[in-house]
């Protein structure tokens, strides 16, 4: 198989993100499930989701949104089956919707019988885990949840001993160094290659890298390159996605390279990229988004940047300066309750807007635009709110709303999270049915545009470039590959303004609209003059090789913020 049609699925795509939990409930027991999922690929379908991303969903207490695994052979029961996960993956196939799991293998549960097991110092389990016989010395480590975890050992009573945990207590650390545990790891790969997996997010991945049991501390990426070797085995077309919000000098190493080719992970969450969209929105200046592309490294051959505007967890700001994350608190959570971490902000993007449906589409459509395969958490193509009455990072992770009838027909039963509801985020008036109803709405919107997007290999595939026009607010950059150049100008600013670009290639044609916000003066666009509306964005192909393409009026992916404004 030629590698271009292989990873046509993982880098032109657009992968929707969701914790089973939340989606769908079909029992009534108030928990989303399998079964909910699958009756919902329909509308991932419409939308033009082509790769689903589950949260763990393994057995699991769930102390930690399930990044807490009891048993990796299995599909926690609240869940349903195997069989209804199956059936889940043979469905999505019918749609041409890909399945993604994330593989938590830096931690267990505490309740994991391996690290039950291990309390014994006996046990051929002890090793597994990472443990100190002496107290550890201050200075030892930070942990990833500074504020909740004070500390990454914890005594034992049991085992005698203290054991590591970067992240929460309940959580102690694999020693990803054990050849047992590394074999154990490749069946855990296998197994779910073969029951459909398409790709993994390797969860904490720089924690993997981390050669674990004394010695000075040093990096082996060897285990991304295991994963990833026993799964292409099995499934070819697979792929393996990093989690890992590393400086910019140590990207290409989750890569690897070999002879041009990415030979570790073939994916990589842009954190950067990330956090120098959160900057630049909240200063309305696009140059923080100019830099970052600049410094990014040149990926091998068959690697992605992976985009993202929100997730799971925190919008993470640590490699801003601390002046920097403190401009985006302003603008985006000023109160001590949105901050969490002391590096980020526990809120909804819709929230972070002020539900400003300009600055949603603008920030939306930067991202679409951004080289890399964009990730949508649940719930955010209706700009879904938070409830910041809940702990840390489970403010953003309510139901999905999917209709103005109790619990948002989310589920028939008690829910085990609120849904949000009141307020101009309540499932009353967010929520999928109504947005059905209304061409313009945030959902049509990005229906639309992510059609237009589909139509545009480019942006996945092709070659980046900024354009130089001198005006700070704006970002004007184009994505060239096979197929032809499209244009993207972005207006960070509340202000409208003109832009003049140098010349362009495929000048000699009339551009064609793809995409924008509303309110622009007929079809035909100047270059020379290019006319922007306050957080405006147009979206324009230079070159096709259909160069008989047109798009008429109807069928671009036009904005509503005329409507809004
Ligand atoms: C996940 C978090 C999780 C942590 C521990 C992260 O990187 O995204 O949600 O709490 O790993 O597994």
């Amino acid at each position: 198989m030629c590698p271009y049609v292989v990873e046509r699925w993982y880098r032109s795509g657009l992968i929707y993100s969701l914790d089973i939990s939340l989606f769908q409930d079909s029992n009534g027991d108030g928990f989303g499930d399998l079964p909910g999922l699958t009756s919902r690929l329909d509308y991932l379908s419409r939308l033009g989701v082509n790769t689903v991303w589950l949260n763990p969903f393994n057995p699991s207490p769930r102390k930690d949104g399930g990044y807490d695994v009891t048993d990796y052979y299995s599909v926690d029961p609240k869940f349903g089956t195997l069989g209804d996960f199956v059936e889940l993956v043979g469905q999505a196939e019918e749609l041409g919707i890909r399945i993604m799991m994330d593989l938590v293998l830096n931690h267990t549960s505490d309740e994991h019988p391996w690290f039950r097991a291990a309390r014994n110092p006996s046990s051929p389990y002890r090793d597994w885990y990472v443990w100190s016989e002496e107290e550890p010395p201050d200075g030892h480590g930070e942990s990833v949840f500074p504020g909740p975890e004070q500390n990454i050992y914890t005594w034992d009573d049991e085992a005698g001993a203290w054991y590591r945990h970067y992240f929460y207590r309940f959580q102690p650390d694999l020693n990803t160094d054990h050849p047992a545990l590394r074999d154990e790891f490749r069946k855990i790969v296998s197994y779910w290659t073969r029951l459909g997996i398409a790709g993994f997010r390797i969860d904490a991945a720089p924690f993997l890298t981390e050669s674990r049991v004394g010695g000075e501390p040093s990096r082996d990426y060897s285990l991304l390159r295991e994963i990833r070797e026993t799964a292409a085995w099995l499934r070819a077309d697979v792929a393996v996605l990093a989690e890992a919000n590393v400086p910019v000098n140590e990207m290409l190493d989750f890569f690897g390279s070999e002879d041009g080719r990415s030979s570790r992970a073939m994916m990589m969450f842009a954190f950067r990229l990330n956090q120098a969209m959160m900057l630049a929105l909240a200063r309305e200046d696009a140059r923080p988004i100019a830099k970052t592309l600049a410094e990014l490294p040149e990926l091998p051959g068959g690697a992605q940047w992976v985009t993202f505007l929100r997730n799971h967890d925190e919008v993470d700001l640590s490699s801003l300066s601390p002046a920097e994350r403190e401009e985006v608190y302003a603008e985006f959570g000023p109160e001590p309750d949105m901050q969490v971490y002391d590096r980020g902000l526990r809120r909804r993007l819709a929230c972070m807007l002020g539900g400003d449906r300009r600055r949603l589409e603008l920030a939306y459509s930067l991202q679409l635009s951004m080289p890399g395969t964009p990730v949508i958490r649940y719930g955010d193509e209706l700009g879904m709110g938070e409830d910041l009455s809940l702990p840390e990072r489970e403010s953003i992770r309510t139901p999905m709303q999917w209709t103005d009838t109790a619990h948002a027909g989310f589920t028939t039963g008690e829910p085990h999270v609120p849904v949000v509801s009141g307020g101009p985020y309540g499932y009353e008036r967010v929520n999928v049915m109504e947005q059905r109803r209304d061409p313009n709405s945030l959902l049509n919107w990005f229906e639309r545009i992510l059609h237009t997007r589909r139509e545009c290999e480019e942006i996945g595939i092709g070659d980046h470039e900024v354009v130089d026009v001198g005006v700070p607010e704006v970002l004007v950059h184009r994505a060239s590959g096979r197929y032809g150049t499209v244009l993207f100008a972005h207006n960070l600013s509340a202000q409208p303004c003109t832009v003049s670009l140098p010349p362009q290639p495929g000048e000699e044609n009339r551009p064609l609209t793809l995409a924008s916000d509303t309110g622009y003066n007929g079809d035909d666009v100047d270059l020379k003059s290019l006319e922007l509306r306050g957080y405006g964005y147009r979206w324009l192909r230079l070159t096709s090789t259909a160069a008989d393409q047109e798009y008429p009026p109807e069928h671009q992916a036009r904005g509503s913020a005329a409507a809004t404004a």
